[in-house]
């Protein structure tokens, strides 16, 4: 079994990197399905992660996205995030396509990130969708399950949601278009930390296959892999990919 070599990525006219939580779990995000440390430990997101949720108990669906995010501001960026963000200054041209709501990605350095999913960072109005741009709760003393009322639309007065995608929902239409532009013209991606499990996220490496493209895949754990042009890297995104950039630039 060939191992694959990071000095492919030089060689490669377009890389898209495609990433899931597994690639902000060491800087502490939890992951969704991790079972020990996930966020389905204390609230089942394909219940809370809806807009029913929202209409029922909009208190503790924002409380727990202010959770999150208070998260994400606490966290850094780890070496995961960094060595991508150095291979995009490396390789000819490098798209990143996120499933993940944080902005490490960005606060690595990273530009024009294709966010699947949404951003925590983007709040708007629940019933006239106008972005919100009002400060939102100190979150300095938030913990986990605090339920904290959503802030009011000041053009409407409506209840402000958070600008992640959820369940149920469709993707934003521009970033799905622009994601599989670049998936399909790529010929080498890489899906680092994703279970695979949500579609429409879940087809980007069978689509970037059968466009000809190699498909590396960082996990923890193996992953079925189709043929020669299809590897399975098994370990923890923040030690493989600082890895890759090393090989790259050899
Ligand atoms: N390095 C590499 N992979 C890791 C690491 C790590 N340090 N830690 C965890 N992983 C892997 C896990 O093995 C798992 O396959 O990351 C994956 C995380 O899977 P999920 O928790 O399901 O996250 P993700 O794939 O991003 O979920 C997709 O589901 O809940 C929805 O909208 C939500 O965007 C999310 C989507």
């Amino acid at each position: 079994m060939v191992e694959f070599q990071g000095q492919r990525l030089r060689d490669a006219s377009h890389v898209v990197v495609f990433t899931g939580a597994g690639v902000s779990a060491e800087s502490g995000i939890p992951t969704f399905r991790d079972a020990l440390t996930g966020l389905w430990e204390r609230f089942d997101p394909a219940v809370l992660a809806t807009a029913d949720a929202f209409r029922k108990d909009p208190a503790l669906v924002w409380g727990w996205y202010e959770w999150r995010r208070s998260k994400v501001l606490a966290a850094k960026p780890n070496s995961a995030h960094l060595a991508i963000a150095e291979l995009a200054r490396l390789v000819t041209r490098l798209t990143v396509i996120t499933q993940n709501v944080d902005d490490l990605h960005e606060r690595a350095g990273c530009h024009g990130v294709i966010h699947l999913h949404g951003s925590l960072h983007s709040p708007r109005c629940f019933a006239c969708a106008r972005p919100f741009e009002g400060a939102t709760d100190q979150l300095n003393d938030h913990e986990d399950g605090r339920r904290i009322e959503p802030p009011r639309c000041r053009h409407c007065n409506g209840k402000v949601r958070p600008g992640v995608v959820w369940f149920g929902e469709s993707l934003p239409e521009h970033a799905w278009r622009e994601a599989l532009a670049a998936v399909r013209d790529c010929d080498l991606l890489l899906s680092v930390g994703t279970s695979g499990l949500v579609q429409p996220a879940a087809e980007i490496p069978r689509i970037a296959r059968e466009h000809g493209a190699v498909v590396v895949h960082v996990n923890l754990q193996r992953e079925s892999v189709h043929g020669e042009r299809e590897f399975s890297l098994i370990g923890k995104a923040a030690e493989i990919l600082p890895r890759l950039l090393t090989q790259a630039n050899k």
